[in-house]
């Protein structure tokens, strides 16, 4: 098998396709799908790659990335994360998410398992089935009323055959954040059977609770088994600009520079240096950032409290909730559906997260404070519809 079935459309985009066909039919939309920083791309950052492309650098790099970026990059993992990161770790890619593809596929081999903690971001499946078509993917759900792991069930599920843990803390959809405890236990039990535990944090700088955000790369004393993945789309407003890493065990290292070599040459040499130019950028904008997501989720809490029938864990990073609609009675895809050709408001089916997640949704609140409104506005009408239609039939039926 070359393709594996289960590589379905993003979900995510195909929701937001639909809404955009909506828009370009006239039709009111309200767009809670995709995630994007509702900032701007900081000044610093456009002007840097002004500078830079005025400068005439527009031309090859080398595979892994420009020496300078990497090590600055080397440099925030040590200081930032307490990852014992070498400039030689660094690799550095179109984005996090061609810095996870990298990673499998210079380590998956056939009849490997991955472990994957669901509800997950709905590209970590296709990517594993991707880099290696033969891979077992074991995918364990976090206890839905705590959003926590369990152990047990991760324990049964890791074995002699697993060769990757995938994690993301903190996590897309769901906005929770693993506890150091269970990072703790993720990585002993990598250590027992020797697997590689990959660790997406693209939301670490978006967190707006009192934990401190943890990586699990930090519990080494030199990078062996941990494969850490960040970038710059969500903390700088970069989505475009496609720029991310990977910090690599050196012993994949040769692999990594291999199929970087034959696949892309390098990521955009003027990007790099526009982003190692403007390193010193002092990233205030994080702080409201943070305050305005905070008071959005405040918000969405207050009103998931007038809507009978939802029920959500409050995020604690990121900008996505993940409400159940476990007391509705349909599918996600259904009320997904339902919700945007009734009311113009544009969700993700739980089903993209994971085949647990069927009775959930997911809402980006990366958006206007208006669009939030009308958005949650949206969902409350259709929620009271689809109750109202629920109790219509069993009148009948009575
Ligand atoms: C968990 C997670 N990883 C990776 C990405 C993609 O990041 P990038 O734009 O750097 O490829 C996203 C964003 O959608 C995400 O939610």
């Amino acid at each position: 098998v070359f393709f594996r079935e289960e590589i379905n459309q993003s979900l995510t985009l195909q929701f937001a396709e639909a809404a955009g066909k909506r828009r370009a039919a006239g039709l009111p939309i309200v767009s809670l799908g995709l995630g994007e920083p509702d900032f701007d791309t900081p000044a610093e950052f456009v002007e840097a790659v002004t500078t830079v492309l005025s400068e005439g650098n527009s031309r090859y790099s080398s595979p892994n990335g420009i020496p300078n970026l990497r090590d600055k990059i080397a440099q925030k993992l040590n200081l930032d994360n307490a990852i014992p990161a070498e400039t030689a770790n660094i690799v550095v890619c179109a984005g996090a998410k061609p810095a996870l593809s990298l990673a499998l596929m210079a380590m998956l081999e056939p009849g490997d398992e991955v472990v994957l903690l669901s509800p997950s971001f709905v590209s970590f499946l296709p990517q594993v089935l991707l880099a290696e078509p033969s891979v077992t993917v074991k995918s364990v759900s976090v206890v839905a009323g705590s959003m926590s792991i369990d152990l047990e069930q991760l324990r049964t599920a890791v074995g002699p055959k697993t060769r990757a843990i995938i994690i993301n803390t903190p996590n897309n959809p769901a906005g929770f954040a693993l506890q150091k405890h269970e990072l703790e236990s993720i990585y002993k039990l990598a250590e027992e059977f020797d697997s590689y535990i990959i660790s997406d944090e693209v939301y670490e700088k978006l967190t707006f609770s009192d934990d401190a955000h943890v990586s699990i790369g930090s519990f080494e004393e030199t990078v062996k088994r941990v494969i850490t993945i960040n970038g710059f789309s969500k903390s700088h407003a970069l989505t475009g600009w496609r720029l991310g890493y990977a910090c690599i065990p050196s012993q994949l290292m040769s692999r990594v520079t291999k199929i970087q070599q034959h696949m892309y040459t390098n990521t955009c040499t003027f990007v790099q240096q526009a982003v190692a130019r403007a390193w010193e950028f002092d990233c205030k904008h994080l702080s409201g950032y943070r305050d305005l997501l905070k008071a959005r989720v405040d918000q969405i809490t207050q009103w998931i409290d007038t809507v009978p029938g939802l029920t959500y864990i409050a995020p604690k990073s990121g900008f996505f909730a993940f409400l159940s609609i476990e007391s509705l009675g349909v599918t996600s895809n259904e009320f997904c559906s339902g919700l945007l050709s009734e009311t113009g408001v544009a969700t993700t089916p739980g089903l993209a997260f994971g085949s647990d997640w069927d009775d959930h949704f997911r809402v980006s609140y990366a958006v206007s404070d208006t669009d939030l409104q009308k958005g949650l506005e949206g969902i409350s009408t259709y929620v009271v519809s689809l109750q109202d239609k629920t109790a219509a039939i069993q009148g009948q039926q009575s």
